[in-house]
């Protein structure tokens, strides 16, 4: 009933879609969501198998190239990523200019726009080998720039990336070590660190992947847009809810109180949500939280604190919300970040940074759908609107 379609002129159908709820923007042949049935593919591959089976950086390179990679391919790969993990010193320099209480973020969508101030040689969109320079340059330097953010607001010197660890430990190792110690990074923790990138690493058109391929449309440099895509993932409705969800479940801090947030949740008059439940497409399970929830269960389980409050808070609001008509009317499930934040926590990263590594974990998905913008035939992405405002009138005379 938002569908508002009236009759343009000579230009066809004008469609009102707030929100974009059905319109298609784009072709793409990327990744496959059917939110009904709770499927999602990346390059007709299931989420599941991919998260059992394969690693980010291979996902990586199947988004991109939309095959897997042969045995040899994933060497050069990886080789060709580690090789563009270090940042430019005076980008270093960038982060002496912010506050060292400013939010992860903010800094994020400083230094990753910065990128473009420095990689001048790979800039020529209509170039596919400069497209694809830039893919490596930006998968390879996310995670540098996000430990750099966190070793900032904690005042401990940046970590070099080290080129013989593996993409996910090579992110713990700069988040953990330090000059006087190195972080040996449990296995256990690495995988579901990569996991956690994997799950992440695209999903259609949600709002930060569109951003980017608007601010695409218009021929900016992809450092640029990738720098757009993180404001756009910044709000608690999309990436930001990872934080939200484990602030909430802090905030409810006792099994006992979560009849009380679910009420709240459901009150028309409360503007409160549950954060980590619901999402635009899903009308099922979301695929990538079941896969989650066993992951959180993994690395509870190897840390040893199963009775973590937090996780049975989880648990049990889970439970309670899909037996509540409300939730169960509206199919309202959990989304891919209500298990992530006490993951992301048990390994020992702040909240503020579990947003930074959606970004990072994304950044392939935006990269992937920017390249493939540029790949085929396109035009400048132009929303139009419904006028609502003043008629034409004269401007008073004095
Ligand atoms: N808690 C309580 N009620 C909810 C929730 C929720 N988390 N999500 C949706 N609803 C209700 C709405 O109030 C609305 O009810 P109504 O029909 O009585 O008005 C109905 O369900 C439909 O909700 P919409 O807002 O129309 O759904 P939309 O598709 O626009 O929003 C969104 C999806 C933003 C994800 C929403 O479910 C939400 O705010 N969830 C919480 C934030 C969150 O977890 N975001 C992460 C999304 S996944 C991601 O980006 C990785």
């Amino acid at each position: 009933d938002v569908i508002d379609v009236r009759p343009l002129t000579s230009k066809g159908l004008f469609t009102y879609d707030p929100g974009f709820v059905s319109t298609a923007a784009c072709e793409s042949q990327i990744t496959y969501i059917d939110g009904d049935k709770g499927i999602l593919l990346h390059r007709g591959y299931p989420i599941e198998q991919l998260a059992e089976k394969s690693d980010y950086l291979e996902v990586c390179y199947l988004l991109l190239n939309g095959e897997l990679p042969t045995e040899q391919q994933k060497a050069v790969f990886n080789n060709t990523i580690s090789n563009h993990t270090m940042v430019h010193e005076q980008l270093s320099a960038f982060f002496k200019g912010f506050r060292r209480d400013a939010h992860p973020m903010a800094i994020m969508c400083g230094v990753v726009g910065a990128l473009s101030a420095f990689y001048h040689d790979s800039l020529d969109i209509n170039n596919a080998h400069h497209r694809e320079v830039c893919a490596y340059r930006l998968i390879a330097k996310m995670p540098t720039l996000a430990a750099m953010c966190y070793k900032y607001s904690i005042g401990q010197p940046f970590m070099h990336p080290r080129n013989d660890n593996t993409y996910a430990e090579n992110f713990l190792r700069m988040m953990f070590s330090t000059p006087c110690a190195d972080y040996v990074a449990n296995p256990i923790l690495v995988r579901a660190m990569d996991r956690i990138f994997t799950l992440h690493a695209d999903h259609e058109q949600n709002a930060s992947t569109s951003t980017v391929r608007l601010a695409g449309s218009s021929g900016a440099n992809p450092f640029a847009c990738i720098a757009a895509g993180i404001a756009a993932l910044w709000g608690p409705a999309h990436g930001g809810a990872n934080e939200a969800v484990l602030t909430m479940l802090e905030e409810i801090g006792d099994e006992a109180n979560i009849p009380e947030f679910i009420q709240r949740a459901k009150d028309p008059e409360d503007s409160f949500r549950l954060m980590g439940f619901g999402h635009r497409v899903y009308r099922n399970f979301d695929p990538r939280a079941k896969v989650m929830k066993k992951t959180c269960d993994e690395v509870l389980g190897e840390l040893g604190i199963e009775n973590d409050p937090l996780l049975k808070i989880a648990t049990r609001l889970e439970e309670i919300a899909l037996e509540d008509p409300y939730f169960v009317e509206r199919k309202l499930y959990p989304n891919v970040d209500f298990y992530s934040g006490i993951i992301l926590k048990a390994i020992g990263i702040p909240t503020s940074m579990f947003t930074v590594i959606f970004a990072l974990s994304r950044t392939i998905g935006w990269i992937s759908h920017w390249n493939e913008f540029h790949s085929s035939p396109n035009r400048i992405g132009r929303p139009r609107q419904l006028y609502t405002g003043a008629k034409k009138r004269d401007y008073p005379s004095a």
